[in-house]
């Protein structure tokens, strides 16, 4: 079964009779671990009540483009750019119609026009009304635009007749929706991504460690084992799940990590280096906890951690090596000087002084630097961004001999 772990669905709904299955689709997708939001079109609340959907989704359910209480709760560009994907669910020809028109004069036609995200539409109708010139029409434009269409299956109808208009089942659906995330752009290849803080003991309840949430890197695992890859994800204590499909190494100081890093990174393709690691450890592990004693003061000699991402860039015949670079000033001035001191092939540099992004937060903004260029990826989701960047890591692998 495929995975829809953190993926964001929205997932709208017209009129028609299936919508009755929609109900069953939001559990679906939610089973297979989405964050699914529902449009209702005026037609489509004359099937099912919003009620449902919201108890079902476990979100508000939206209905009206132009509800001032609605659009300040999530207006429809956040809702549009909130989207990994929106899959409509049954489509009537009506709204096959209107989308093709390029309409926007409800919610739905509106955010469709808006998002930048993937749309995927799984039709619902009477099989002489999907058959006519104008739907198929309709259709072929929509999939001229990139839209993808899920069925619709053949069968007999609510309406009594026999012939194609049935909406695909929604377990059916669900996989469909799920397939379209994996591209299969690093099958066959294996990729080792660090993640997380390190924690540098002093004594046995104490130690130097950072903010680091680890949500970039386990981003990162979660896009590239989507992409096909074998992932290993070298994480430093952190509260987030073992992504699905990925083999997770569990680390804690900077030596381990860097010992772990080096025992895996010289069988792999792709190492990105995303882990806040700490620069220093204390020179001296005290066995037994240090007690408070008289002094005001206390001094800790710190001494250098290894440097990971360039040891791994250093090794003969390594992988293509990426690092980060988290930087309040002169962004892209110090993350091309650390691209080059580190010997790395790109380095991902991210302005940690803006405001609800980067360390800690579920948006970020970066700038992916090599030699020849700076391609700025975002404001977006961790999610988002993690799939961005792998389809251009992906671009920097030497061609395996399975692609020749
Ligand atoms: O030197 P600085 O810490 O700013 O570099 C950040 C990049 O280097 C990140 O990719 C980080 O994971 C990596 N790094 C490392 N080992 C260290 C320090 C940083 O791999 N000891």
């Amino acid at each position: 079964m495929s995975s829809l772990t953190n993926k964001r669905i929205l997932l709208g709904v017209t009129g028609g009779i299936a919508a009755y299955k929609s109900a069953d689709l939001v559990r679906r997708l939610k089973e297979r671990g989405a964050d699914v939001r529902v449009v209702m079109t005026e037609a489509a609340r004359e099937f099912m009540t919003p009620l449902t959907f919201q108890a079902l989704s476990g979100n508000p359910v939206h209905t009206d483009l132009l509800d001032p209480a609605a659009e300040a709760a999530m207006g429809h560009i956040e809702l549009a750019r909130w989207a990994d994907r929106i899959l409509v669910a049954p489509a009537s020809a009506n709204f096959m119609a209107r989308l093709a028109e390029g309409r926007g004069d409800d919610l739905l036609t509106t955010l469709c026009l808006a998002t930048r995200s993937p749309l995927s539409l799984a039709p619902a109708m009477n099989q002489g009304m999907w058959q006519n010139e104008a739907t198929q029409a309709n259709l072929l434009r929509l999939q001229e635009r990139g839209v993808s269409v899920f069925g619709p299956g053949d069968g007999s109808q609510a309406c009594g007749e026999v012939g194609p208009g049935r909406m695909l089942e929604p377990a059916m659906l669900a996989e469909a929706l799920a397939a379209q995330f994996e591209s299969g752009r690093l099958s066959g290849r294996k990729v080792v991504i660090t993640a997380g803080p390190t924690r540098e003991a002093i004594d046995p309840v104490r130690y130097l460690s950072n903010h680091s949430s680890g949500k970039m890197g386990y981003a990162l695992a979660e896009a590239a084992a989507e992409a096909g890859a074998q992932v290993t994800l070298i994480s430093g204590p952190t509260h987030l799940p073992r992504p699905d499909r990925v083999q997770r190494v569990d680390v804690t100081s900077a030596r381990e990590m860097h010992e772990a890093s080096l025992s895996h990174a010289a069988q792999c393709d792709l190492f990105i280096a995303a882990a806040a690691v700490a620069d220093y450890h204390p020179a001296e592990y005290l066995e037994q906890k240090l007690k408070k004693g008289d002094s005001d003061q206390w001094q800790l000699t710190l001494v250098k951690n290894p440097d990971i991402v360039a040891a791994v860039a250093a090794l003969a015949g390594g992988p293509t090596t990426i690092g980060f670079a988290a930087e309040s000033e002169n962004l892209l001035e110090f993350a091309r000087a650390k691209l080059e001191r580190k010997g790395l092939r790109g380095i991902i540099a991210n302005d940690i002084s803006r405001e609800g992004l980067g360390f800690n937060s579920d948006d970020n903004a970066v700038i992916l630097i090599d030699r020849e260029r700076a391609l700025e990826l975002g404001p977006m989701s961790k999610t988002q961004l993690a799939r961005a960047l792998i389809h251009e890591l992906s671009d920097y692998l030497p061609a395996s001999a399975s692609d020749s």
